[in-house]
């Protein structure tokens, strides 16, 4: 009996793999000119991270977490985000006392969730995501979105849609809370379980509920933009002014919540507008989280950041029609004829190669024809015959593929040829 992947997961084959690259590429290279640098933390955590970094009435946290005992006795989890953990490695690593401030970082890998998989959503997924920590000035709010959005464009992307919000400070949090509570408390028995326990706990995530959401209560319920004070209501006045400044259009949605409990001020969403892109459309989600680097034992530290995934980036890429230029073909296939010829093209290739090209031989016995024909396969630029006789004679054949030019050169002098084409 065969064994199949298991469900939620992907391969990702020769092929369709060049489209992660490319992006992962771009992103990387966006990541420089806005200067975030790379973290790789460990793909699992203590459970407790988690627990206290997500929140513990977070669906991610209740019902989506790869948990298991190690060998040791230890609760571990593969972690379904990337934020909890480089705010940790942040607080463990000290960088707080970095000369650089703030810290800016960014994430690519694979992160685990146990969710109903359906068309873009899956089991283990790739995020790429940045986080930049220390600093309460909203322009790097604005930096953050404007590095996703600027990623999605100059991969080719034009129908994206970017919703902010503003989940105020502790302050107005606090004010908006109780009014929620006041709001569900008197019919709180008409919604879900999941609804009642997050009456108490956090009441905001049932604005967030699957299962609930049309219930009459949801629409009427009091929104967070009427209870924010003064010092949350200019700072996102002031993000919004910045993104104006940087020609990026947003639409306010005092509905938009987030699923994970440690997000305050700065919330948003990038979406994807195109047609047949099907019910997940949500490529981007990120916003601020002053606070948490204190819950998991840190200093005071501000912090801002996303997380897209590649498999929905893809995704939209296809439900737009944008194709990307993969480059193809190797510059040179060795052909041979002959035992003693094809015994030195395997040192030749290697020549080629360190030398910095891409090239490649037969390893099939091929006849010369079936060569030239993987050659054809490989869409080789130049292709280049050595027989017996011309090895003894210190000639070889290069064939321009392009052209159908050929030309009979001194092997000594084949590398060389090669670099001044
Ligand atoms: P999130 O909204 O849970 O936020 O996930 C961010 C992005 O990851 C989503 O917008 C989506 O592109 C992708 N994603 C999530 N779940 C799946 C899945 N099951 N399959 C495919 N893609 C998925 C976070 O993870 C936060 N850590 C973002 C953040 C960073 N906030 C501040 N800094």
């Amino acid at each position: 009996m065969s064994i199949s992947i298991p469900r939620g997961t992907q391969d990702i084959l020769p092929g369709e793999v060049e489209k992660w690259q490319l992006i992962e590429n771009k992103a990387r290279e966006l990541c420089e000119k806005y200067q975030y640098r790379e973290i790789r933390t460990p793909i699992f955590e203590h459970t407790d991270l988690f627990l206290r970094g997500v929140g513990d009435t977070t669906d991610i946290v209740q019902k989506e977490m790869y948990t298991f005992e190690d060998r040791g006795g230890r609760s571990i989890t593969l972690r379904p985000e990337g934020t909890a953990s480089t705010v940790r490695a942040f607080v463990e690593k000290k960088m707080f006392g970095y000369a650089n401030q703030p810290v800016k970082l960014y994430y690519m890998g694979p992160m685990f969730r146990y969710e109903r998989p359906q068309a873009g959503r899956f089991r283990q997924f790739v995020q790429f995501g940045i986080e930049a920590l220390g600093s309460n000035d909203p322009a790097i709010d604005a930096e953050v979105i404007s590095l996703a959005m600027n990623l999605y464009k100059e991969m080719g992307l034009k129908k994206l849609k970017l919703i902010v919000n503003s989940l105020g400070d502790k302050e107005s949090r606090t004010a908006h809370r109780d009014a929620l509570v006041n709001h569900f408390k008197p019919r709180i028995g008409e919604f879900c379980k999941d609804c009642q326990n997050r009456l108490e706990k956090n009441p905001l995530r049932i604005l967030d509920c699957k299962h609930d959401h049309e219930h009459e209560l949801m629409k009427s319920a009091p929104s967070i933009i009427e209870y924010l004070n003064d010092f949350s209501k200019n700072y996102f006045e002031k993000l919004q002014q910045y993104l104006t400044q940087l020609d990026i259009p947003f639409e306010v949605d005092p509905n938009l919540v987030r699923g994970l409990d440690y997000y305050n001020h700065t919330a948003f969403e990038i979406m994807s507008n195109a047609e047949g892109f099907g019910a997940i459309t949500t490529l981007c989600g990120g916003g601020r989280y002053n606070g948490l680097a204190e819950e998991i034992g840190g200093p005071e530290t501000p912090g801002i950041g996303f997380a897209l995934s590649i498999e929905r980036f893809i995704a939209a890429l296809n439900a737009e029609g944008v194709g990307l230029e993969i480059t193809e073909g190797i510059d040179c296939y060795l052909a041979a004829l002959g035992d003693e010829a094809k015994d030195y093209t395997v040192g030749l290739l290697q020549q080629l190669r360190l030398a910095g090209f891409s090239a490649e031989r037969d390893y099939l016995d091929r006849k010369i024809k079936a060569q030239f024909k993987a050659a054809d396969r490989l869409k080789a630029k130049y292709v280049a015959v050595l027989g017996d006789e011309e090895l003894k004679n210190n000639k070889i054949n290069v064939k321009n593929m392009a052209t159908g030019e050929q030309v009979e050169i001194d092997l000594d002098s084949f590398i060389k040829y090669f670099q001044e084409l």
